[in-house]
This record gives structure tokens, C-alpha cells and sequence, in this order.
């Protein structure tokens, strides 16, 4: 059994697919770890920080680590207030991963792109694989980059490195950290309170969604597919539902008959807006047979009683 460390566990993505990894390899295979001194999980946990290669590998050879996923990152909005010190983080800590995959100390690395590495001139409707990218967001900008860095490792130096360009990732777990898509996790959380709601994006905005379930259910996938089943180094389309602030609140309102919301865009909408409306990912089903479980109705039952659980709501509105 493949022994994996996850760095960056403790953020919106990790904090599920560490439970993803231990339900599948057993929490025993896995490693969770963050900067932060503890860490709240059902495995081992070290602080880790993704910009210090030593520790990295201390760590890998300490509990005789195979895999690496390495999520680590500065998410849109966030990073545009602080661009160097953002790009910094979001390369450099991969290029410390793909250089101990490069020294055959990791045998297989993830890393996660995103619809950010789009841009104004790429086609939004039904993006393609393989498309113009420019993207305008320092995010943008080392997700593109970093997804040119996989492939050069991979095809210079062999690396088994795997990637998926997720779409706004939606789940209950974790407050997203400074995404423009945040919006789309917030709102359950209004709702669950039946708080109103006020959305930083305009009602109509459009933009592809997934619920976290089927993007744990990727990741894990992608890593577990035959080699020679990934064609794509860089990093695939994955898509799952495009989906506007109007209609999530409607699909919302089914459940939740009083929540309100009122709208106030704010510097996000210019990322929005530069970024995909719907996404083709063909590719990805056809190389290594990707599902998607949740449509949008779906996943709002999905995420309200998951939240009620968490927050222990008594005066449940739905
Ligand atoms: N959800 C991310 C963000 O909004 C995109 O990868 O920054």
C-alpha cells in the first residue's frame, strides 16, 4: 500500500480529501499536514511548510512516503492583494514537489489547476482542453505556469505527476480562503442560518461548479488510473454544472422558502467575468472514464443537511 502525504490538508480542499484518502487507502497510509502547529484530523498530521524543501523531504522520508498531493496555494481574490508574495508560494512549493519526483523520492505527485488559468480571449461556452489561455490573475498566471511545469517534468524527466482544472468547489467542511467562487459556499452557510445573504457576483453571473464529493471522487480517480490512461500532463478539464447566483438561490429557495439575497459585485466580478462560462471534459471522461454524481439541486439537499449536522442548527428552516 502507497503511503501518501497531503500538504496544505488543512485548507478547503484538503480537509475533505484527506478523509477521501483515509477512507479509501486507510488513515494509517496517510499524512495530513499544514503550516498551522496542529492539525484536526483522523490521521497523522505534521506541520509542514510547502516552501521549505527540507522539511518536505524529512517528512516524506520519515514515514517512507509514494505519493504526494500538494495543494497548497493562494486563491484568486487573495492573491491579487499580495501578487509577488502569492506567486511565490504557488510556485515555488511545486517545483519543490516535482524536484523530489525529478530524484525519484516521490513516485507520484498531484497538484491542482483551476478554471482561473482561462482568460478574456479563450471561448467561453463549452471550453475547450486545448484552447487560447490568458489568463489576468497572478492566480491565473501560476496556475498556467505551473501546469507548463508538470508537463516539462513529466516529459523530461519522467515524473508521474497528475492534474485536474476544477471548476468553484463547493462543500461544508471548510470555509473556501479567498476564492472568487466563494460566494457559492457562503450562501449555504447563510441559508443553513436562514441569514440574508449578500453575493459579491451579479445574479446572472455564470460560472462551472462542483460539489466537493465528486471532486474528491476525481482526484482519487485521476491517481489511480493506469499511466498510460493519462494522456493530458498538464492538467484536465473537469466540469460537473455551470451555475449563476440567481439560480443557485432558486434551488435554494426550494428548501429554504424565506432566505433572502441581495446583490453588491465587488472587484470579483472582473474575474468572473474573465473566466469560463461551461467546460468541456471530454477528454477526461473518455481517457479515465470521470463521472459526475451531483447536479446543482443535488448537492444543495447535500450541502444543507450536511451543514444543519455541523452547525447543529435547532431551529432548522427546512
Ligand atoms: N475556486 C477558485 C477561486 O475562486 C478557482 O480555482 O479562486
Amino acid at each position: 500500500m502507497n503511503k501518501i502525504l497531503v500538504i496544505g490538508a488543512a485548507g478547503q480542499l484538503g480537509s475533505e480529501l484527506v478523509t477521501g484518502l483515509c477512507n479509501t487507502y486507510g488513515k494509517e497510509n496517510v499524512i495530513a499536514s499544514d503550516i498551522h502547529e496542529k492539525g484536526d484530523f483522523e490521521c497523522a498530521y505534521e506541520l509542514v511548510n510547502a516552501l521549505d524543501p527540507v522539511r518536505i523531504e524529512n517528512v516524506i522520508q520519515e514515514h517512507d512516503i509514494d505519493e504526494v498531493y500538494h495543494l497548497a496555494a493562494i486563491l484568486s481574490a487573495k492573491a491579487e492583494s499580495n501578487p509577488l508574495a502569492s506567486w511565490y508560494l504557488n510556485m515555488d512549493s511545486l517545483l519543490n514537489v516535482l524536484e523530489l519526483g525529478r530524484r525519484k523520492i516521490i513516485k507520484k505527485i498531484y497538484w491542482p489547476s483551476s478554471i482561473a488559468v482561462f482568460g478574456p480571449s479563450t471561448p467561453r461556452i463549452s471550453t475547450p482542453q486545448s484552447t487560447v489561455m490568458d489568463p489576468n490573475t497572478v492566480y491565473g498566471i501560476s496556475k498556467l505556469a505551473g501546469e507548463r511545469w508538470c508537463e516539462y517534468y513529466n516529459e523530461k524527466h519522467g515524473v508521474d505527476v497528475r492534474s485536474l482544472r476544477y471548476p468553484g468547489l463547493i462543500g461544508y467542511k471548510h470555509a473556501p480562503g479567498g476564492g472568487t467562487t466563494d460566494y457559492a459556499v457562503d450562501i449555504y452557510f447563510h441559508a443553513v442560518k436562514n441569514k440574508p445573504f449578500e453575493c459579491f457576483l451579479s445574479p446572472e453571473t455564470k460560472l462551472p461548479m462542483m460539489c466537493m464529493d465528486d471532486a474528491v471522487k476525481a482526484t482519487i480517480d485521476v491517481m489511480q488510473a493506469p499511466s498510460d490512461r493519462i494522456k493530458i500532463r498538464s492538467s484536465y478539464n473537469l466540469a460537473a454544472f455551470s451555475v449563476t447566483p440567481d439560480s443557485m438561490f432558486n434551488s435554494i429557495k426550494k428548501k429554504v422558502p424565506d432566505f433572502s439575497i441581495s446583490y453588491k459585485p465587488d472587484f470579483r466580478q472582473a474575474i468572473a467575468n474573465s473566466w469560463p462560462v461551461s467546460i468541456d471534459d471530454s477528454q477526461a471522461r473518455k481517457d479515465w472514464g470521470w463521472k459526475h454524481a451531483f447536479d446543482l439541486d443535488k448537492m444543495t439537499g447535500a450541502m444543507l443537511d450536511a451543514l444543519h449536522a455541523k452547525l447543529n442548527t435547532s431551529d432548522r428552516v427546512f
